[in-house]
């Protein structure tokens, strides 16, 4: 196959940590080939999408004593050269949030790619995914959840609730993810900085306990089917599960919950064309459905022994054999 990624630049990419070099190497590793480019680099021409494209090889990431090692040189690119991108077998989206104007442009650009490409994630569906406001669409999964800008709203449900946390609708890795108390003196400032002065929702979610004690789970759903979960407990002082934000990684498996949860999930990624997702689960409710690259991949293989890269790749060789002619 041959396999275009949209990634941010490589010198951004965290080889021991991102999903995205992981699924590269399992590419590799499986003979095919890789090309790499950037949003940016994306045009139509004849309305044909294409892309600057290099070719990329990496030094695969190796695994010791629990942890995932990389050489600091850890890849290597082609001369650019121009592809179309409909004479790729797939495409893999996965740049980092947030999901503003130039995502949302690249997103178009993508529409334009032949159906007959397999695109991981779909373009419509990158749109229509919210990473944080998706799991409405499922209310008997979600916490209690009030999105507003109204200030006075989100003080009230605060004090509804006793406690909450405030997301903005456009992160990722614990940014601007805040605790809500209702006796905090600041609380109305923070509202005002986060709203842009009640001008921009956000999310105002009920505090799970759970997520004290047993931390985040993360689910990794492939073509709507659990296959793997790695649990996140937040660092000490810290009540974020991010890894990103020094979160613990635990080992965890899949359960029927999720299962369940999955499978209310299922209809929709599929009408969506959402094939990669990464689910965030505290106890046994659904706070955040990630589609545009999510991560955890190299965590669970290192903790539970599991090759998830080389799934995702074998599910792509299914894709494309599939809609060959
Ligand atoms: N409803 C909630 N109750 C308790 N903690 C939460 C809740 N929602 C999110 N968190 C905490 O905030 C972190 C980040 O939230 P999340 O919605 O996953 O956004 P992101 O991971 O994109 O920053 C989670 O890992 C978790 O620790
Ligand atoms: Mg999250």
């Amino acid at each position: 196959m041959r396999i275009v990624v949209v990634a941010d630049p490589l010198p951004v990419l965290q080889p021991a940590h991102d999903s995205t070099v992981a699924i590269v190497e399992a590419a590799q590793e499986r003979g095919h080939e890789v090309l790499v480019t950037t949003t940016r680099q994306l045009s139509v021409r004849d309305t044909r999408a294409h892309a600057a494209c290099r070719q990329l090889t990496v030094v695969p990431a190796t695994l010791a004593g629990g942890r995932w090692r990389a050489v600091a040189d850890w890849w290597r690119v082609g001369a650019e050269r121009d592809a179309c991108l409909d004479d790729a077998d797939a495409v893999l989206m996965r740049t980092d949030p947030p999901v503003d104007g130039d995502y949302l442009r690249a997103t178009y650009l993508l529409d334009q790619v032949d159906r007959r490409v397999v695109m991981v994630n779909a373009p419509e569906g990158l749109r229509a995914a919210n990473e944080k406001l998706f799991i409405l669409r499922f209310p008997e999964l979600v916490p209690d959840t009030v999105v507003t800008a109204d200030i006075g709203e989100a003080v009230d449900t605060v004090r509804r609730w006793g406690r909450a946390v405030l997301k903005p609708t456009d992160g990722m890795a614990g940014r601007g993810i805040l605790r809500l108390c209702p006796g905090d003196p600041n609380i109305r400032s923070i509202l005002e900085t986060a709203t842009a002065r009640g001008r921009s929702q956000v999310v105002v979610q009920r505090y799970l306990d759970e997520a004290g004690h047993h931390g985040d789970r993360r689910v990794i759903v492939l073509d709507g089917e659990p296959i793997g979960v790695v649990r996140r407990v937040a660092a000490p002082g810290e009540f974020r599960c991010n890894m990103a934000a020094g979160a613990d990684v635990v080992a965890d498996e899949v359960t029927p919950a999720d299962k369940h949860v999955c499978s209310a999930l299922a209809p929709e990624l599929a009408r969506l064309g959402l094939v990669l997702a990464g689910i965030d689960v505290i106890g046994d409710r659904l706070t955040e459905v990630n589609v545009t690259s999510p991560t955890g991949l190299r965590e669970i293989d290192a903790l539970s022994g599991t090759r998830l890269p080389h799934l995702v790749v074998e599910h792509l060789e299914r894709a494309v054999a599939g809609r060959r002619p």
